[in-house]
C-alpha cells in the first residue's frame, strides 16, 4: 500500500538539484498509492561518483560515506519543504555533479506503526546507513526475523515490518565478510534475504557498500523498470530489447524502478515488468536479472536456487497526457467527466453491431477458450472489494438473466473469513481495478486451490490478479489516479454487461434483448454525456448539504448497487456518513431515521422495479422525508406527486445498464460536496488507491 521509486544515472552529469527533482517528481505520481508520510536517499559528497571504467566489481574495501536519507511525516510536499530546509542548514551542494547516482524514493500509507519519521522509507540498517531499503507490501515472518536479529544485536527505531529487511541484509554482508568472502556481490546479499522473507513485497534497496548500485526484487507487489537510453543512435536505440543486460558500452542512460508506469511515462515507454521472484541488479549502465526456480517455497519463503534469465521489454501503451489532470483542478473530477472516452476504449473491438443482415455480437478475446466452461458451471461466484463488488452487483441481474447460470457474490475479506465454499465447478469472477487488491488476491488464491475456474476483471495490465487468473477481460478505463473509484466502475460495469452477452450465447429466444443491451452499450457514451450536464445542478444540491451529518441513498433491483456506490463515494471523499439502502428493506428498519431533516436520495429510473420505488416514494412522502428524487426524464411530476422533492432527471437507458448512467450524478454530487467542504478529493483521509495489505 506505498509507493516505491528510484532513479539511477549512469554516465551522464545530473546536479543533485536535478536528482531530488526526478525523484520527487516520481513520487508525486506515486503519491495516491500512499500519502501519509514519506522519504528518500541520496549519496552524500562527490567521491560517490566514481569513473565507470575504474568501478570495482563487488565488495567496497575503502566505505562510501552513508548515503543521506530524508523522512517526513505528511504528504510529498512536506517532504520536499523539509528536504530543502535540511539542504540548506547543513550546507549540502545542490550543484554538486554525479556521472552516476543511484536514489531511492518511498511514499507511504501506514500499516504498521503510525506516520512517523522513524516509521517511514526509506528503513535503514542502523547508523551508518550500510544497507538502505524501501518496500511496498507487508511482511509477515517480521517478528520472528526481528527476534532473530535482535538476538545478534540489531537495535529496532521503528515499529514497521519492513526494518527487518535492511538489518537483514546487513547481518548476511557481515557474515559473509566474517567468513573471509570479500566478493559477495549486492545480488547475492538480496537473493539470501529473499529466502527469509515471508507475505508480499515490491523492494529496492541501496548500499553504501555498492554505491551507484540498486537492487529490486518482488513478489506479489508491483513493481517496474524503465529504462531511457540517452543517446539512442550511438548504441542502436531499440537494440537494447534483450533485458538481461543493457551494453556495457558505456552508453548514457537513466533507470528507473517505480510501483506502476505513472511514474515511468514522463521519462521512458520502454519497460520491464519485473516478475515475482526475481532479483533486478542495476550496475555500471546493465541490467541482470535472477530468478528463483521455485518461487515460493512451504512458508511463502523461497528454497530453489536463482538462475539467470532474459526478458524482452515491452513499450508502454499510454500517453503523459493520461496521467496530467489537464483542464481539470483535480483527478477525481477528469475521471468522472472522461467517462464517455473510458467506457468508448473499454468497449472498442468488442461489439460487433453489423448492417441489416449481420448478427449483433460480443467478442472478449481472453475469454474464448473458456465460454464453454463457464456456460456448463454449476455457479458463477464474484469476488471483489468496494466499489468493484458493488459493480460486480450492478451486472449480477443482467449475468443471471442471460446465463441461466445461478451468480452469487462474495466480498472478498468476507469469503475468506468465513472459508467460503468454493467449488471445482464454480466460476470464480475477481473485480479489481488495481488487480493488487490483497483481500482480493488472497481469495484467489483459495479459489484457485479449490479448483476453481479464476477469470480477472482489471484496469492494470499485468497485475498480480491478471496474471494468476485462468483467463479473463481488461477494462481498459486508461489509468485511475483519483483515490475514489469512479470511471473504472462504470467501465466494469460495461465489461460484466459484455461478459453476461459473451456467456449468454446466440439464441432466437433472447435475440432481441441482445440487440438491445448491445445498441445500448454502444449508445452508452452519448448518455454519459448528456448526464455530465447536470454538473452545476449537483453543484447546487451540494450546496444545500454542505452542513447535513448523514445522506441516505434508497435503490433497489439494478440500481441497489448505484445506492451502495453513490454513498460509498460521498462517505469516502466528502467524510460525511452515508448509507446505501436497499429499498425493499425500507420498512425493516431503515423507516425509523426518516423525518424532515435526514436527507434521502431515492433512485425510481424506469425498471421493472419502478412502482414499487413509487409507493416507497410515497411512504417516505407520509413521513415527511426530505426527498431527493433520481428519475428517467419526463417523470418528475409523476414521481414527485404526493409532496415536496427535488429532482434529478436522468436519460433512460437499457435497464441493466442503468447503473452506469445513474451513478454519475452521485458521483458529481461527492465530488462537489469534497471540495465545498474544503477537503482533499484526490487524497481521502486514512485511504490510499490500492489496498495491498488485509
Ligand atoms: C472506493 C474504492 C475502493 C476500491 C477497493 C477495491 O472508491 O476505490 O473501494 O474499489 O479498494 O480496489 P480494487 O478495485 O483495486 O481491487
Amino acid at each position: 500500500m506505498c509507493g516505491i521509486f528510484a532513479y539511477l544515472n549512469y554516465n551522464v552529469n545530473r546536479e543533485r538539484r536535478y536528482i531530488l527533482q526526478v525523484l520527487f517528481n516520481g513520487l508525486r505520481r506515486l503519491e495516491y498509492r500512499g500519502y501519509d508520510s514519506a522519504g528518500i536517499s541520496i549519496d552524500n559528497d562527490f567521491s560517490f561518483s566514481r569513473d565507470p571504467s575504474t568501478s570495482q566489481s563487488s565488495f567496497s574495501p575503502s566505505l562510501s560515506p552513508p548515503p543521506l536519507v530524508f523522512r517526513q511525516e505528511g504528504n510529498i510536499e512536506s517532504l520536499v519543504r523539509s528536504v530543502y530546509q535540511d539542504v540548506a542548514a547543513t550546507e549540502l551542494n545542490l550543484e554538486e555533479s554525479f556521472s552516476i547516482h543511484a536514489g531511492i524514493a518511498h511514499t507511504r500509507w501506514a500499516t504498521h506503526g503510525e506516520p512517523a519519521p522513524r516509521n517511514s522509507h526509506p528503513q535503514t540498517s542502523g547508523p551508518g546507513n550500510d544497507f538502505l531499503v524501501v518496500h511496498n507490501g507487508v511482511i509477515t515472518n517480521y517478528e520472528v526475523l526481528k527476534e532473530t536479529l535482535v538476538r545478534h544485536g540489531f537495535t529496532f527505531e521503528s515499529e514497521t515490518d519492513t526494518e527487518v529487511i535492511p538489518k537483514l541484509a546487513k547481518f548476511v554482508f557481515d557474515k559473509a565478510n566474517e567468513e573471509g568472502d570479500r566478493t559477495v556481490t549486492f545480488s547475492q546479499v538480496v537473493l539470501e534475504v529473499m529466502r527469509h522473507l515471508e507475505g508480499a513485497y515490491a523492494l529496492i534497496f541501496k548500499s553504501r557498500h555498492y554505491p551507484n548500485e540498486l537492487i529490486a526484487c518482488k513478489r506479489g507487489s508491483p513493481l517496474l523498470l524503465g529504462v531511457k537510453e540517452l543517446n539512442e543512435d550511438v548504441c542502436g536505440g531499440s537494440a537494447f530489447h534483450d533485458a538481461k543486460f543493457l551494453s556495457k558500452n558505456g552508453n548514457p542512460k537513466e533507470l528507473f524502478l517505480s510501483s506502476d508506469a505513472n511514474a515511468l511515462i514522463e521519462h521512458t515507454k520502454k519497460v520491464l515488468v519485473i516478475e515475482d521472484g526475481e532479483v533486478v541488479h542495476l550496475k555500471e549502465g546493465c541490467v541482470s536479472i535472477l530468478k528463483f526456480d521455485n518461487d515460493k517455497g512451504r512458508n511463502g519463503a523461497n528454497l530453489s536456487r536463482p538462475a539467470s534469465v532474459q526478458r524482452a521489454l515491452s513499450i508502454l501503451e499510454m500517453e503523459v497526457e493520461q496521467i496530467n489532470k489537464g483542464k481539470y483542478e483535480h483527478y477525481m473530477q477528469k475521471e468522472i467527466h472522461e467517462q464517455p472516452e473510458s467506457l468508448t476504449t473499454t468497449m472498442r473491438g468488442r461489439l460487433i453491431r453489423g448492417g441489416s443482415c449481420k448478427a449483433k455480437a460480443v467478442l472478449l478475446g481472453g475469454l474464448k477458450d473458456h465460454l464453454k466452461t463457464i456456460r456448463r458451471s454449476r455457479r458463477i461466484v464474484f469476488i471483489g472489494c468496494g466499489t468493484s463488488y458493488n459493480a460486480a452487483l450492478a451486472a449480477r441481474p443482467v449475468l443471471e438473466e442471460l446465463s441461466g447460470v445461478p451468480v452469487t457474490m462474495e466480498i472478498a475479506s468476507d469469503l475468506l473469513d468465513r472459508q467460503g465454499p468454493i467449488y471445482r465447478e464454480d466460476t470464480a469472477v475477481f473485480v479489481s481495478q488495481s488487480g493488487e487488491t490483497a483481500d482480493t488476491l488472497r481469495a484467489l488464491e483459495y479459489a484457485l486451490e479449490n479448483g476453481a475456474l479464476c477469470v480477472g476483471i482489471t484496469n492494470t495490465v499485468g497485475s498480480v490478479i491478471a496474471r494468476n487468473t485462468h483467463c479473463g477481460i481488461h477494462i481498459n478505463a486508461g489509468c485511475e489516479i483519483g483515490v475514489a473509484s469512479t470511471k473504472a466502475y462504470t467501465s466494469q460495469i460495461a465489461v460484466m454487461a459484455m461478459l453476461a452477452l459473451a456467456i449468454g450465447g446466440d439464441t432466437i429466444s433472447n435475440q432481441e434483448r441482445r440487440e438491445a443491451i448491445i445498441d445500448g452499450l454502444f449508445d452508452l457514451p452519448n448518455k454519459i454525456r448528456e448526464v455530465l450536464k447536470l454538473d452545476q445542478e449537483m453543484k447546487d444540491l451540494a450546496k444545500l448539504l454542505i452542513a447535513e451529518q448523514s445522506l441516505l441513498v434508497f435503490g433497489r433491483g439494478y440500481n441497489f448497487a448505484t445506492a451502495l456506490e453513490g454513498a460509498l463515494k460521498v462517505k469516502e471523499v466528502a467524510l460525511m456518513h452515508s448509507e446505501g439502502i436497499l429499498a425493499g428493506e425500507m420498512k425493516h428498519g431503515p423507516l425509523a431515521l426518516v423525518d424532515e431533516n435526514l436527507p434521502i436520495v431515492v433512485i425510481a429510473t424506469r425498471d421493472a422495479c419502478f412502482s414499487k420505488q413509487q409507493s416507497v416514494i410515497q411512504q417516505l412522502h407520509a413521513r415527511k422525508g426530505r426527498l431527493i428524487v433520481m428519475c428517467s426524464k419526463g417523470d418528475a411530476a409523476s414521481v414527485c406527486s404526493g409532496g415536496a422533492c427535488r429532482v434529478i432527471e436522468v436519460p433512460q437507458v437499457e435497464d441493466c445498464l442503468q447503473p452506469v448512467v445513474n451513478i454519475v450524478p452521485l458521483q458529481l454530487l461527492a465530488y462537489h460536496l469534497t471540495v465545498l467542504r474544503g477537503y482533499n478529493v484526490d487524497q481521502p483521509r486514512n485511504l490510499a488507491k490500492s489496498v495491498t495489505t488485509q
